[in-house]
């Protein structure tokens, strides 16, 4: 396994990197984030937007790079929704978040690059060229995970795990306890820019989390005007992530009829999805975007297996208006 690169930005006044058009990547470290894509999605947005809604927020990444006057995030996943509100508490004062997870990381023993590698860290490199991290991770990281699944009201250990996790995932099993391994990541100077760059946001825009709904039902629950903007991100229907075992054909389908409903009331929208990937061809979608405008966006699609890019992909962006 590669070692997953972070790409932060280390300038925390989010508003000018914004102006400089440089995207801002979340703390949250979402696999299939929208990061590196935001720049050609921003130029496809609306120019003005009274409320903008990041339906499948995941770990925020577009939010947290759209220029609106408001913006409200939802995402089915009731653990992304307690990260977001955890993070947003924190980002009152997040250099005393960040102490408090420092404290924690030297109670537990992991490994902080951010302050320097120790000797031990150096000697493992020699021996485990791409699992230094992971090896000397591994204990600590089985007994924070462990303190979590006995007490998970502590978002503190939900935070430091999804750090130190496998590609930063999020992964429960069926009995609910957090079930993903140690990952060859630890918390370097890219984790600490991310939270001072998301408190900074979060601080300037005005922000509302929703209580974690299905899309369907989101989008019935809110008031929308014809200046309000509507960005859907959902699981891809042909790719694999851990959140595409929540989606299915029928929720494919589900969702183009909300878009279809939306388009009627003259509510602007944009959708991003895979239509081919693998030689494989996402037919449903295929049909349907036929019926709206669609834009070719150059993709980093990176498999959750092997971290390389995905060169036979097309990624698309459908949207119901012009700009
Ligand atoms: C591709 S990810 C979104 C990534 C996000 N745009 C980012 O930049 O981090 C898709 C998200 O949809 C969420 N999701 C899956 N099924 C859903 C549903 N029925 N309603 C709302 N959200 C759902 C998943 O939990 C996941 O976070």
């Amino acid at each position: 396994m590669m070692q997953p690169v972070l790409f932060v930005a280390e300038v925390y006044d989010v508003e000018s990197q914004k102006k400089k058009k440089k995207s801002i990547r979340s703390p949250l470290f979402y696999v299939g984030d929208k990061y590196k894509l935001m720049p050609q999605l921003k130029k496809l947005f609306p120019n003005d937007i009274d409320t903008y809604y990041d339906v499948f927020c995941g770990g925020g990444s577009a939010s947290i790079n759209v220029n609106a006057k408001k913006i409200v995030m939802n995402d089915v996943d009731e653990k992304i929704i307690e990260l977001h509100e955890h993070l947003q508490i924190a980002s009152k004062d997040i250099d005393y978040f960040i102490e408090k997870m420092y404290n924690l990381i030297k109670k537990y023993g992991l490994s902080l690059s951010e302050k320097g590698t120790t000797t031990e860290i150096e000697e493992l490199k020699k021996i485990y060229i791409k699992t230094y991290f992971s090896n000397y991770n591994k204990d600590a990281y089985l007994r924070l995970r462990n303190d979590y699944n006995k007490d998970q009201s502590n978002i503190d250990f939900l935070y430091l795990l999804l750090v130190y996790g496998f590609n930063h995932m999020i992964r429960f099993n069926r009995q609910g306890k957090f079930n993903l391994p140690v990952g060859n990541v630890d918390w370097n100077k890219n984790v600490t820019a991310a939270l001072k760059n998301y408190s900074s946001w979060y601080n300037n825009n005005e922000v509302t989390l929703s209580s974690g709904m299905d899309f369907e039902k989101f989008v019935e629950s809110i008031e929308l005007t014809s200046n309000d903007f509507l960005y859907f991100d959902p699981p891809y229907l042909i790719t694999f992530s851990d959140y595409n075992k929540l989606w299915s054909e029928k929720d494919e389908r589900r969702l183009y009829s909300v878009l279809d409903r939306l388009d009627r009331k003259g509510i602007k929208w944009g959708l991003s999805n895979m239509l081919s990937h693998k030689g494989k061809q996402n037919d449903i979608l295929f049909e349907w975007s036929k019926n709206y405008r669609e834009y070719k966006i150059e993709s980093n699609y990176i498999s959750r297996f092997d971290n390389t890019i995905k060169k036979d992909s097309k990624e698309i962006y459908v949207t119901n208006y012009y700009n």
